[in-house]
Formats: C-alpha cells, structure tokens, sequence
C-alpha cells in the first residue's frame, strides 16, 4: 500500500516524463520577450472604433522614400524587365543632368572602390588581389542592355556582389545613366 502510493505521489508530482501532451505550457524560465501582446497587420481590432487593427497615417504624412505610384507599379522600373521578362533596353526613367549627378555620386560610394573612378576596373581589388574586375568599357558592357546592367546591379555577378538593398531601383537606374555618360566620356 505504501509502495503505491508512493508510486502515486511521484507520478504526481514528476507527471508524466517524455512521450505524452500535456494541456500545460510547458515551464519557461526565461521568457526572452518571446510572448508579446501586439496585433497582425490586416487583423480586426475591438479596440479602435473603425474595428481596424492599422491605423491610417495623418493627414500630411510624408513618405520616407517618395516615389510616384506609377513607378512602383512599372515593372520595368522595379525589376528592368519588360512585361514578357526581357531585359528593358533603355533607362525608364527621364534622364536629366540631377539623375546623372545623383548617379556619379552613388557611383563614386558604391563601385568606384572596385571598378575605380573611371570604371576601367582596376579599383581595390585589382590592386591589391588581382581580382579580374570588369572595365565598363569593354564593348560588351558598352552593348548591354540598361536593363542588363541593372540586373548586374541588383543580383551581382560572379565575385561582385548584390547592390539590391544598398541601392533603391531609382539610385540604380542613376547610376547607370552614369555609366552611359562615363562611356561616352572615356574610351577606356
Ligand atoms: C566589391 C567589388 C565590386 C563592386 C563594389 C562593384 N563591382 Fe562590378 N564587378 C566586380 C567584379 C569582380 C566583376 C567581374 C565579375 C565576374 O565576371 O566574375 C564585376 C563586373 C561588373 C560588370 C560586368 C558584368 C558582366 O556582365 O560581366 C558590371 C556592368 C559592373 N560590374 C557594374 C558595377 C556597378 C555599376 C557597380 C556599382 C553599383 C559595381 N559594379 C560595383 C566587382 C565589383
């Protein structure tokens, strides 16, 4: 009798080790923040008398990266490939002397350190690694598409790499009008 309820009393207290559902959560000593109260996006809320979770922004909220509806809906824009997945063959966007100065600055940022100011490809890592890096001059870059080039810029190529998140679609297709006028500029 005292065996059993000894028995009884540690399976009570110990519960049931491995293999069976427990309708308790499990112990969690450090909690990390990992339960927070918050809402889904999207989701209905009994809080806001609109029963909207999201709140509309005020009136006269500024974007922080304004760009024309028209653009973020233009494929061709975002992605440089037309509706049936070329690559586009010409800048999207209206080139003016303010896009290309904005395109000269990213560029001297961004890939001036390999390319070098010039875009003959004898930047850093030729320098001092040897590392075969493309000159813009060469007549294949000079023949690619601008929708070519952008895809080079947002997926990067072989030991260059990706300049999707650093570079908003605009500033790439700046930089690439930059490209255009340093080729015209240079013949290497
Ligand atoms: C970290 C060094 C590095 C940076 C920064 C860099 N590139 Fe490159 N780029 C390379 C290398 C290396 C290659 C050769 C890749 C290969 O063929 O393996 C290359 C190749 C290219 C090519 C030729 C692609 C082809 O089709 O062969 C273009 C165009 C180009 N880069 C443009 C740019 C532009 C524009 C930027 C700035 C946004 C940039 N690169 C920034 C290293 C770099």
């Amino acid at each position: 009798m005292r065996f059993l309820l000894l028995v009884a009393a540690l399976v009570g207290t110990l519960g049931c080790v491995r293999g069976c559902t427990s309708s308790r959560p499990p112990i969690h000593p450090i909690p990390n923040m990992d339960d927070q109260p918050r809402y889904e996006a999207q989701a209905a809320s009994d809080f806001f008398s609109d029963g909207m979770t999201m709140r509309t922004p005020v009136a006269g909220t500024v974007a922080r990266n304004p760009l024309p509806l028209a653009t973020w809906t233009d494929s061709r824009f975002m992605t440089g490939r037309d509706a049936a997945g070329e690559p586009v063959l010409t800048i999207p966007v209206a080139v003016d002397d303010a896009l290309v100065i904005r395109g000269q600055d990213r560029f001297n940022i961004y890939c001036l350190p390999c390319h070098d100011r010039r875009g003959t490809g004898r930047g850093i890592m030729f320098e001092r690694g040897a590392i075969p890096t493309t000159s813009l001059h060469v007549q294949r870059i000079r023949d690619a598409s601008a929708g070519e080039l952008f895809d080079v810029i947002s997926n990067g190529v072989g030991l260059m790499p990706s300049y999707k998140y650093p570079l908003s679609p605009s500033d790439r297709w700046a930089i690439i009008a930059y490209v255009r006028k340093l080729q015209a500029e240079h013949d290497e």
